[in-house]
């Protein structure tokens, strides 16, 4: 087969891998071309577009390492990230809603204990922050680990100013108590703007978007026998829940973050400054194995 043109090289090229033995392969790259190629048409690039469009995966790529993933960003901004997770997470009742992952997640995150202050060297305002985790009929799940990671005031995560704090701050990792409960004292975050000194700022600045979120803390919370969960709970009254830049919020995961006098906090500690209380109460679904076997 040769002399292709407009009208008949789509079905040389999905005749072309219609071979290939992998039947999830075949699917992913039938609907590959099938969709590019119907973009191509619809959008009709000029020679020099398609060399920008190279160029612009090119630099995206190169801006690709351990600590920057601007193609993982591409995927947020554009809302893919937030499509598969739709796809991939649906809520039952009682089961607290996902959000994207985001760049500033930590693995080895310092492990706490219960009513420890996070916030190392960062100063800010005091936030007291108290949860549960259950699963979805209700009973509470002891030891689930809880790892937890959020912004300073100026919007900024530990990991984007190591130079300058030296130590990991605004994160760690808790086990919930007998009952199902957790609690930690840090500093109130801030909305903050993704990295945007890349390609996909430069996208962002060209659509007429900004690239901001509103100020969240970030929650990864896993017990045995059941699915993993990734979300962040926002601040109520953010200036940004409309207009996320990666189009995580979702109203369940919107709390006060209640605004308190001096006096005995709810964990006992006597506070002589004013200070913001979060409560969030998750609920865990069964893992897909155990769901099916329940
Ligand atoms: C974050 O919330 O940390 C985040 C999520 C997606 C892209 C950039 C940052
Ligand atoms: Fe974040």
């Amino acid at each position: 087969m040769r002399n292709f043109n407009e009208n008949t090289i789509t079905h040389a090229v999905l005749e072309r891998i219609s071979g290939a033995s992998d039947p999830r392969i075949r699917q992913v790259s039938e609907a590959l071309v099938r969709h590019l190629h119907a973009f191509v048409r619809e959008v009709r690039p000029t020679q020099k577009e398609w060399e920008f469009g190279i160029d612009f995966l090119t630099r995206t790529g190169h801006m690709c390492d351990d600590k920057r993933q601007e193609f993982i960003l591409l995927s947020d901004t554009l809302g893919v990230s937030m499509l598969v997770d739709a796809i991939n997470h649906p809520v039952p009742e009682g089961a607290t809603e996902t959000t994207v992952l985001g760049p500033f997640f930590v693995q080895a995150a310092p492990a706490k204990q219960n009513g420890d202050d996070i916030s190392g060297s960062m100063e800010g305002e005091p936030m007291l922050v108290t949860g549960s985790v259950s699963s979805v009929d209700g009973r509470p799940l002891a030891g689930a680990t809880v790892d937890v990671w959020h912004s300073d005031d100026d919007g900024y995560y530990d990991v984007q100013q190591l130079d300058k704090i030296g130590d990991l701050a605004m994160r760690a990792r808790f086990h919930t108590d007998a009952n199902g409960r957790f609690h930690f004292w840090s500093i109130k975050p801030a909305p903050y703007p993704i990295p945007h000194d890349g390609p996909v700022g430069e996208m962002l600045e060209v659509q007429g978007r900004h690239p901001w979120r509103p100020a969240h803390v970030h929650f990864m919370i896993s017990a045995p026998g059941f699915e993993q969960l990734v979300t962040h709970v926002f601040v109520a009254g953010d200036k940004y829940l409309d207009s996320d830049v990666v189009f995580g919020v979702k109203d369940s995961l919107i709390r006060e973050f209640a605004h308190r006098t001096p006096g005995t906090a709810p964990d006992g500690r006597a506070m002589d400054t004013d200070y913001f209380h979060l409560n969030y109460d998750f609920g865990l679904k069964l893992a897909a194995s155990d769901a099916r076997a329940a």
